[in-house]
């Protein structure tokens, strides 16, 4: 299964100033779960910010400056080539494209599932999740948590053509 994951607020803000611009005790709890044990696909800045590949899960950074190569990650050019490189040598792993921009751009037409937090919240952002098309997806809210600052797990399925 190729998958999108991504976090966004209102206008679909996904970082600002090189940072996610919120912090909600929690909310990562899906990314994680779906994550480990599988392939996580990221932009070279998001994974500058985090600093070090994500225990128990293999990082495909995409990169055409750096090149990242460790016992759980790798740097390749360009995200097609991210996908190839995840389908070829991580079989039987799912493979989720985690941002930023640049990658949920380009990633985006490969992904069979979108699973998105929307948080609920108004918030400056410098970085967006690209537009897309709502009506080529089925959408199911699979949780939706209060607090301080709500949020909602959400997924989208592309729907098969006919
Ligand atoms: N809310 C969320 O779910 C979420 C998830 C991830 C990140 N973020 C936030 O998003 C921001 C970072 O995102 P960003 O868009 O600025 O940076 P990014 O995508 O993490 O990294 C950008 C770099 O990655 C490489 N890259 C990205 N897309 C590429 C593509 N399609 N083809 C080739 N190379 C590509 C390039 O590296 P080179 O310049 O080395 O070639 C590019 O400069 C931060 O604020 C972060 O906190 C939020």
């Amino acid at each position: 299964m190729i998958g999108l994951i991504v976090a966004y607020a209102h206008n679909r803000v996904i970082g600002n100033e090189g940072r996610i611009p919120w912090r909600i005790k929690g909310e990562q709890r899906r990314f994680k779960e779906l994550t480990t044990g599988n392939v996580v696909i990221m932009g070279r800045r998001s994974f500058d910010e985090i600093g070090h590949p994500l225990p128990n899960r293999f990082t495909v950074v995409v990169s055409s400056t750096a090149n990242y190569d460790c016992e759980s990650c790798v740097t390749v050019p360009t995200v097609k080539e991210a996908i190839d490189y995840a389908l070829k040598n991580r079989p039987g792993e799912n493979i989720y494209l985690s941002g930023g921009a640049g990658i949920y751009r380009e990633g985006l037409p490969y992904a069979e599932k979108l699973f998105v937090t929307e948080v609920d919240l108004d918030v400056q952002g410098d970085t967006f999740f690209p537009e897309f098309d709502e009506s080529l997806y089925d959408k199911t809210v699979d949780e939706v948590i209060d607090g301080e600052i709500p949020y909602s797990y959400v997924t989208y399925t592309k729907k098969t053509e006919q």
